[in-house]
């Protein structure tokens, strides 16, 4: 695993947005390059940098497949909490060369959440699977809506959230958790460890305990995030505020390693 820390996050945004735009770049294969993404507040910094990066013609999205990690079960695409709303305001619409057609984000209005699932699945597989796994994680470490106890080889599926995940996603809803739907479509944390890497940005004094069970905890299905440890291609960027929970040997072995990746 790399973990790759910048002072703040601005400047863990502008570092993730560029690695993704050189993978993007550097993709020389026929078929597209697939990108999974995230949503929460993490991301949005990412999604703008790569905006200006697209608008500057320093990457192009012509040839990239998207698939979104999660949805909210029983919110139509025009709410304006849905995970569809949210990747069209922040990202989609912004982007000057991206095919609606290539976007790909699980349907929360569906009658059949399994079969949605099922048919998620195939259509990553069809392509080949995911290059690139952007994702963000929670305060428990749930990583797409996969909550502590969700198997590490789980598949897309119908997850239901914890409270403490409806009380701190609550912020979009009024404060009121209540109003948090209870169920959502999510990938597997299988799905996320299929990708032939995956990004998690960690930022925030509110993720440290997350970003340690990530890094130097044990695996373990209480935090999903930790099964990134059993990936080939994982990495992490984070900010120096996640960091206050790694041991000080930790943090200085990962400055000292990644020290060229510092902005
Ligand atoms: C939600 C999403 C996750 C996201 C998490 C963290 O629960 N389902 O995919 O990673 O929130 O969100 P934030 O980045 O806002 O802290």
């Amino acid at each position: 695993m790399r973990v790759v820390i910048q002072e703040d996050y601005a400047k863990m945004s502008v570092w993730a947005a560029n690695y993704i735009a050189d993978k993007i770049n550097s993709h020389k294969e026929d078929r597209p390059f697939v990108l999974g993404l995230p949503t929460g507040s993490s991301p949005i910094g990412v999604y703008r940098e790569l905006i200006k990066l697209n608008k500057a013609e320093k990457v192009s999205f012509s040839n990239v497949v998207t698939f979104n990690m999660d949805e909210y079960l029983g919110l139509p695409k025009t709410h304006d909490q849905s995970y569809w709303y949210f990747m069209h305001d922040n990202f989609f619409d912004h982007l000057v060369d991206m095919k609606k057609e290539n976007i790909n984000i699980l349907n929360g209005m569906t009658d059949d959440p399994e079969g949605e699932c099922r048919r998620y699945e195939e259509k990553i597989a069809s392509y080949g699977g995911i290059d690139l796994f952007m994702g963000g994680i929670g305060v428990d470490g749930h990583l797409a809506f996969n909550e502590p106890f969700t198997s590490l080889s789980s598949r897309t599926g119908v997850r239901s959230l914890t409270t403490d995940t409806r009380i701190v996603n609550s912020r979009f809803f009024g404060n009121d958790p209540d109003k948090v739907p209870s169920k959502a479509l999510s990938v597997g944390i299988g799905t996320v460890t299929d990708s032939k890497e995956v990004l998690v940005l960690i930022s925030g004094h509110n993720k440290a305990r997350a970003l340690a069970a990530t890094v130097e905890g044990s695996v373990s299905q209480k935090w999903t995030c930790s099964a990134l440890q059993m990936h080939n291609g994982a990495i992490i960027a984070c900010d120096e505020e996640a960091c206050g929970e790694l041991t000080v040997d930790t943090y200085k072995y990962f400055l000292d390693m990644e020290k060229n990746e510092r902005l």
